[in-house]
């Protein structure tokens, strides 16, 4: 068998100008255009490469991108002092404040501070309860991307064996959330390092979600014949190709579908971001 492949540039490209039209309606109806601030602190490569896409990406929606540069040498006060400043300012609907931060800032206390109406990166803990309440405001960008290929992938969620390898507070966690809510209905396991025999574990599933971030982790003897796999990882190899975290060769080989890396999850994550910054601008001017 030859897997059918999930493209999530397609997907992405469908409903980022779908996005676009919404955007343009809000400006036309009610003279709102949302704006989206970003903060970097520091200079790593892939998050400025990150960072710049959600950029580009936000202005192409008609979105307004504030962007926020910070050296490296940014002290805790100083982050605080700019998420403040990004809360109270009205032309700002979303604060995202890229991961990871350098070592010497505690990003826990700065998601805490983002104010929960503008926490279009769902990482502050009101967000996350809500979620975990079954209240959701806005869903993690990248979890809310697998939902988002999974329906467009006609994937029956409802009773099926979902196991997800990774518990992050970023995808893991709030995924298994997501997909337990009422209409999704999925039974899932949560599998990560002290997991005992993975393989075994991740052949019971009919779906796959891979996010553990080591490239290679998944081999074709770990998925049932027939199983949806979806690639969250994103890892450089020594040549500088950007993989996944599932052998996709041999995998594509057993499994019904699967996402590529690069074209499968990425591109949704930042489509998700957008509509979660649609969603604030609305909310926040009650127009829901
Ligand atoms: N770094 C990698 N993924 C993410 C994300 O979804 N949000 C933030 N803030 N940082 C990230």
């Amino acid at each position: 068998m030859t897997a059918r492949i999930i493209d999530g540039r397609a997907l992405a490209t469908r409903r980022r100008a779908e996005l676009a039209d919404e955007v343009a309606r809000l400006g036309a109806e009610h003279g709102v255009q949302p704006g989206l601030a970003t903060v970097l602190v520091g200079d790593d490569p892939a998050s400025r490469t990150y960072v710049g896409m959600k950029h580009r990406a936000s202005e192409a929606a008609g979105m307004r991108s504030f962007q926020h540069l910070l050296p490296a040498t940014t002290t805790q006060p100083e982050l605080l002092d700019l998420v403040d400043r990004l809360n109270a300012d009205e032309a700002v609907d979303g604060i995202l404040v890229q991961l990871p931060l350098p070592d010497h800032l505690d990003a826990r206390e700065v998601q805490r501070r983002v104010d929960p109406a503008k926490d279009v990166d769902a990482l502050n803990p009101v967000t996350a309860g809500m979620l975990a309440n079954g209240e959701p405001t806005f869903l993690a960008c990248t979890p809310a991307g697998v939902v988002a290929l999974l329906d467009e992938a006609d994937v029956a969620l409802p009773g099926s064996e979902v196991v997800i390898v990774g518990r992050s507070t970023l995808v893991g966690r709030p995924l298994s959330i997501m997909l337990t809510l009422p209409g999704r209905d999925a039974t899932v396991t949560v599998a990560h390092s002290r997991t005992r025999d993975l393989a075994a574990v991740c052949r019971r599933a009919d779906v796959l979600v891979v996010a553990a971030g080591r490239e290679g982790l998944v081999t074709a003897d770990m998925v049932r014949p027939g199983a949806v796999v979806i690639d969250v990882g994103t890892n450089r190899t020594a040549d500088g190709r950007l993989v996944g975290d599932v052998a996709y060769d041999e995998v594509a080989e057993v499994a019904g579908a699967i996402t590529p890396v690069p074209g499968g999850v990425g591109p949704m994550t930042v489509t998700m971001l957008l509509a979660n910054t649609l969603h604030a601008a609305r909310l926040r001017r009650g127009l829901s």
